[in-house]
């Protein structure tokens, strides 16, 4: 349906994409990852032709849309685009919004525009806000307007570039049902986005983007459980480890533990585990290990999960002199993080920075 052949685009500083070749199929809901800066949005842009291509060649159902003589308006109908920011019409009514495009380049009646409309904001779930301005919705609800708008022209693919990423975290989730329904019902989608959990649910193809280009192209299970090649892999494993380093007794323990739960989140961890492993670090890292290291110390919190062994695997290191958390007096704490963990184990090496490690594997 979508072929891109060698697309190239140059800044005069960047050059993200440096040759992009691949093919897009009807119906694929394809996820596009990747560090930041390795020309995500680029590509997004360069599709819809919001920014030009310095060279290479988009073909749509069999038409090429970089050709000089195509017509720009056209392309817009069969690309749609939800950005980040909404863009919606402050001025015009939620109904308005949607009708505007359908009427004015569709060249659909008001009534006909009026009542897909209505249909397309009954499938978002907002029909009852058909005749509020933009102003009295939430960020969600705005999203999921820009949605109806964008689907309002009938495009053949949608592309999004983080749609959920200038949300409030409560309003992420109905953008994402949104966007999980038009999945199911086979729209061609694009979907930029940093969040794995998602994209492992809802796209069927993932892009992992790096060095200018489609870097790995691949099934979610095949990119995010044995990705093949040297950078995917590197790029998988980071966002599977939460690492926290806490250098004051006084830590925000509030963001703390909100980015222990994002990271779950994320990661797919199940809630069983996830409490466990706050009680292990509650117990051995708050109640224990804190309290009795030196006032300026150095105490980094790792965690890792494994999908196929369903188990967290927890790395507790430490500055100062030899302390293993289990056989402190705090008899209470020891048995509670004993509890909630399969094994725990000190070690102490003396060399590095961090002189004391304990390792815990939470089920
Ligand atoms: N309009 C522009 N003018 C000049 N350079 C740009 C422009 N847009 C992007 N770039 C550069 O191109 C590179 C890729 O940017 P892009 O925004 O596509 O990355 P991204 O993968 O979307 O990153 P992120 O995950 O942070 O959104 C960056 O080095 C960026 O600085
Ligand atoms: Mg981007």
């Amino acid at each position: 349906m979508i072929k891109i052949e060698h697309l190239r685009k140059e800044y005069p500083n960047a050059t993200p994409l440096k040759d992009v070749c691949v093919e897009i199929n009807k119906d694929d809901v394809i996820t596009i990852i990747g560090p930041s800066g390795t020309g995500k949005s680029t590509l997004i842009r360069c599709l819809n032709q919001l920014d030009p291509p310095t060279s290479g060649k988009v073909w749509v159902d069999g038409e090429c849309i970089t050709d000089k003589n195509c017509d720009i308006s056209k392309i817009r109908r069969k690309m749609g685009m939800v950005f980040q920011s909404f863009n919606l019409f402050n001025h015009m009514t939620i109904i308005e919004n949607i009708m505007a495009a359908p009427v004015d380049l569709l060249k659909k009646s008001s009534q006909q525009a009026y009542d897909d409309g209505m249909e397309l904001l009954r499938t978002v779930g907002l029909a009852e806000k058909a005749f509020n301005y933009p102003d009295e919705l939430s960020g969600g609800q705005k999203q999921r307007v820009a949605i109806a708008r964008t689907l309002a022209m009938e495009p053949e693919i949608v592309l999004f570039d983080e749609p959920t990423s200038a949300l409030d975290p409560e309003m992420v989730g109905e953008v994402e049902a949104v966007i999980r329904d038009l999945a199911k019902k086979g729209l061609t989608m694009m979907i930029v986005t940093h969040d794995m959990r998602f994209a492992r649910e809802v796209s069927n193809r993932v892009f992992y983007m790096d060095e200018g280009g489609v870097y790995e192209d691949g099934t979610p299970q095949q990119i995010f459980d044995d990705p093949q090649k040297e950078n995917t892999k590197r790029f998988i494993k980071r966002i599977k480890i939460f690492e926290k380093l806490i250098t004051s007794r006084d830590f925000d323990f509030i963001k703390f533990n909100n980015d222990l739960d994002e990271f779950a989140r994320k990661n797919l961890v199940p809630k069983k585990s996830l409490y466990r492993l706050r009680t292990v670090f509650e117990e051995l890292c708050t109640q224990i290990i804190i309290p009795e290291l030196e006032k300026d110390f150095v105490l980094s919190f790792q965690a890792e999960y494994s999908q196929k062994e369903e188990t967290v695997t927890a790395a507790i290191r430490y500055s100062g002199k030899e302390f293993n958390p289990m056989d402190s007096g705090n008899f209470l704490s020891v048995s509670l993080a004993e509890n909630a963990s399969e094994s725990i184990c000190h070690s102490y090496s003396g060399e590095d920075e961090f002189t004391n490690t304990v390792t815990v594997k939470v089920k």
